[in-house]
C-alpha cells in the first residue's frame, strides 16, 4: 500500500470578461486566475480491493460520483487500467464550498497530480491539464496554479509572472451559494448586446498593469463581468464589498461567479483590523486571510 497527501490551493479571478456563447453550452472568456494559499488537504491511499471510496469532513461536499476528486480518479483509472489500484480518498476541507473559489476543481486537480505520482503514470503537465479540461473549465488552472491568463472556456492557459506581496481577505455569507450556470445564463440574457464587440484582447490592458507589479494599481483595475448580474441580485454582497473597500482595502472584487468577495490589503495588521470591524458590522459572514501563491497542487508527503 502506498499513500500521499497533497495541498490544493483555492483560486480567485483578478479579471474576468465574458466574451460570448460558444454554441457548446460554454462561454468564451478572458480571465486572469490567481492561486491563494487557502488550501484543502487531500489524502490518497491505495488499497488492495479494486474499489474507490471518498470521505470528506465537510457535510456539504458530495461523496458520490459528482465529486470532482472521485471523477478524476475514475477518469485516470479508465485510461490506465494496468496501473490503477483501489483507493481511499479523504478530503480535509478548508476552502469554502460552492463559493467561486474552485474548491471542487482543486480537489480534482490534486487527484490527477497525486495519482500520476502514486501510479507512476509519467504524465506531463500538459497531459494532466488535458485530462483536467475534460472534468471542468477551471481544473487545468488548478493543476498548474500561480498566476495565469485563461482563454477559451478558461482552460487555455498562459502563465504570467508570479504576483507577490499584499494580503488577501476572502469574505462569504455563510448561507449563500450561487450557481455558475445561472450566472452565465443571466449575463447572456442581460448583456448579449456587448458580445458582438467583445474580444479576447480586452484582457491585454489588465495583463500590462499586472506586469508592472504595483499592487495598489492592480487593485484599482480588478474587474469581473459577473458582478453585473450577481451584485444586483444580491445587494448584501455589494454592501459587503463596499464594507471591505471602506475598511482600507486597495481593491475588492467578486471571485468567479461568487458569492465570495475578496479584497487586497497592504499588510496583515490592516487586514486583521478590517476583519475585526467587519465581523461586527456584517453578521453571517465568514472571513479568511490568505496570500497569493505560485502553485496549485503541492505534494506534501
Ligand atoms: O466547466 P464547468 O463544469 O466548471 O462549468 C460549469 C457550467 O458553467 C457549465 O456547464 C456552463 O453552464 C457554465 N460555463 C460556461 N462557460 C464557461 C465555463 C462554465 O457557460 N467558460
Amino acid at each position: 500500500m502506498s499513500q500521499c497527501t497533497l495541498a490544493a490551493a483555492a483560486k480567485i479571478n483578478l479579471y474576468l470578461r465574458i466574451l460570448g456563447p460558444r454554441g457548446d453550452g460554454y462561454h468564451a472568456v478572458a480571465m486572469v486566475l490567481q492561486s491563494v494559499n487557502l488550501r484543502d488537504m487531500i489524502h490518497i491511499a491505495t488499497q488492495p480491493r479494486k474499489e474507490m471510496s471518498i470521505t470528506c469532513d465537510h457535510p456539504q461536499v458530495p461523496t458520490d460520483t459528482t465529486n470532482l476528486a472521485l471523477r478524476a480518479a475514475h477518469l485516470l483509472a479508465e485510461q490506465f487500467p494496468k496501473q490503477a489500484t483501489g483507493l481511499t480518498i479523504h478530503i480535509e476541507k478548508y476552502i469554502p464550498v460552492a463559493a467561486g473559489l474552485a474548491g471542487g476543481s482543486s480537489n480534482g486537480a490534486a487527484l490527477l497530480v497525486g495519482l500520476n505520482h502514486l501510479w507512476n503514470l509519467g504524465l506531463t503537465l500538459a497531459e494532466l491539464q488535458s485530462y483536467a479540461a475534460r472534468l471542468g473549465s477551471d481544473m487545468p488552472f488548478c493543476v498548474q496554479g500561480g498566476t495565469a491568463l485563461g482563454t477559451g472556456r478558461g482552460e487555455l492557459l498562459e502563465p504570467l509572472p508570479p504576483l507577490t506581496g499584499g494580503v488577501v481577505v476572502l469574505a462569504k455569507f455563510a448561507n449563500l451559494s450561487i450557481s455558475t450556470p445561472w450566472a452565465y445564463r443571466t449575463y447572456g440574457e442581460q448583456f448579449s448586446h456587448t458580445f458582438a464587440l467583445a474580444s479576447v484582447q480586452e484582457s491585454d490592458h489588465f495583463v500590462q498593469v499586472l506586469a508592472r507589479h504595483i499592487l495598489p494599481e492592480i487593485a484599482t483595475h480588478l474587474h469581473n463581468d459577473f458582478e453585473k448580474v450577481v451584485l444586483p441580485a444580491h445587494p448584501e454582497i455589494e454592501r459587503l464589498k463596499q464594507g471591505l473597500l471602506d475598511s482600507g482595502a486597495w481593491g475588492s472584487l467578486l471571485s468567479g461567479s461568487g458569492p465570495t468577495v475578496f479584497a487586497l490589503y497592504p499588510d496583515l495588521t490592516l487586514a486583521k483590523q478590517a476583519i475585526a470591524q467587519l465581523k461586527i458590522d456584517y453578521s453571517g459572514v465568514d472571513f479568511w486571510v490568505a496570500e497569493f501563491c505560485p502553485w496549485g497542487i503541492e505534494i506534501v508527503t
